[in-house]
C-alpha cells in the first residue's frame, strides 16, 4: 500500500484538517445503513443514558434521537473535526439538551462510574491505542444492568466466513475484559458485511 493510501485510510481513524473533514463527508455517506442497523438493535426504554464511543459524522446518535423519548444521549469522540460535523447534524437536539457531545478519549471518558445503560460504538474500537484500558474505563462507566454493543464492519476482510472469524477474535477480546457476549448477528453489507455484538457485564472471577 502507498504512503498516501495509508495517509488516507489512518484519516478515518484520526480525523484531522482539511482531509479529515472529507473523510467525515464521505463516512456520512457511506455508513449510514451500519449505524442504523446498530440503532435498531438497541432496546431504546424511558429515561435511558447512552453513550456513543467514535461518532464520527453523528450518524447513529440521529438515528437514536428519533427513538429516544424522554432518554439522553451522551457522545464522545477524540476529534476535533468530527465533533463539529457531529454537532452540525444533531444541532436541534443538542439545544434541546437531548444530546451532549464532546470531545473525549475511550482511555479517560469523563463521566462518572455507573452512568450508562447502554454504551455502543461502530467500527472504533480498532483505532483505540489500548483496548484492555479502553475496555475498563467502559467497565466503569456501565451500570452493573447495562449492556454494551458494538458494530463491526471489517474491511479487511474479503469474504463473509473472514467477517464471521474477525467477529469471533473480537468477541474473545471484550469477554476476556469482563463481559458475557449474549447475542452475536451478522448483516450482509456493501461493501463488507457486518457484525452486530451485544455484552453484559460478568462478575464471577472479575
Ligand atoms: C471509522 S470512524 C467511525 C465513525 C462512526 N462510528 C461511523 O460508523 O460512521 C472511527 C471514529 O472513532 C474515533 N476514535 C478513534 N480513536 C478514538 C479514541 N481513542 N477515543 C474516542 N474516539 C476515537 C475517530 O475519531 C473516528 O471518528
Amino acid at each position: 500500500m502507498n504512503f498516501f493510501k495509508k495517509y488516507l485510510i489512518s484519516q478515518f481513524g484520526n480525523p484531522h484538517g482539511i482531509i479529515g473533514r472529507w473523510a467525515g463527508r464521505k463516512m456520512s455517506r457511506i455508513n449510514v445503513e451500519r449505524n442504523e442497523w446498530l440503532v435498531n438493535n438497541l432496546s431504546v426504554m424511558n429515561h435511558q443514558k447512552f453513550l456513543e464511543i467514535g461518532f464520527g459524522p453523528g450518524i447513529a446518535i440521529h438515528f437514536l434521537a428519533k427513538r429516544t423519548v424522554n432518554g439522553k444521549i451522551f457522545g464522545i469522540d477524540a476529534s476535533k473535526v468530527m465533533l463539529e460535523q457531529a454537532s452540525r447534524l444533531n444541532k436541534s437536539e443538542i439545544e434541546l439538551r437531548r444530546i451532549e457531545l464532546i470531545q473525549a478519549d475511550v482511555h479517560k471518558i469523563p463521566y462518572h462510574s455507573d452512568f450508562f445503560d447502554h454504551i455502543y460504538s461502530v467500527n472504533s474500537y480498532e483505532f483505540w491505542a489500548n483496548k484492555i484500558e479502553a475496555l475498563k474505563e467502559i467497565r466503569r462507566v456501565l451500570k452493573d444492568s447495562g449492556r454494551l454493543h458494538f458494530v463491526l464492519q471489517p474491511h479487511s476482510a474479503k469474504n463473509f466466513e473472514e467477517v464471521v472469524e474477525s467477529a469471533k477474535i473480537f468477541g474473545e477480546e471484550i469477554i476476556a475484559q469482563g463481559f458475557k457476549q449474549i447475542i452475536i448477528e451478522y448483516k450482509k453489507m456493501a461493501p463488507v458485511s457486518c457484525a452486530y455484538l451485544k455484552f453484559e457485564k460478568t462478575f464471577e472471577l472479575y
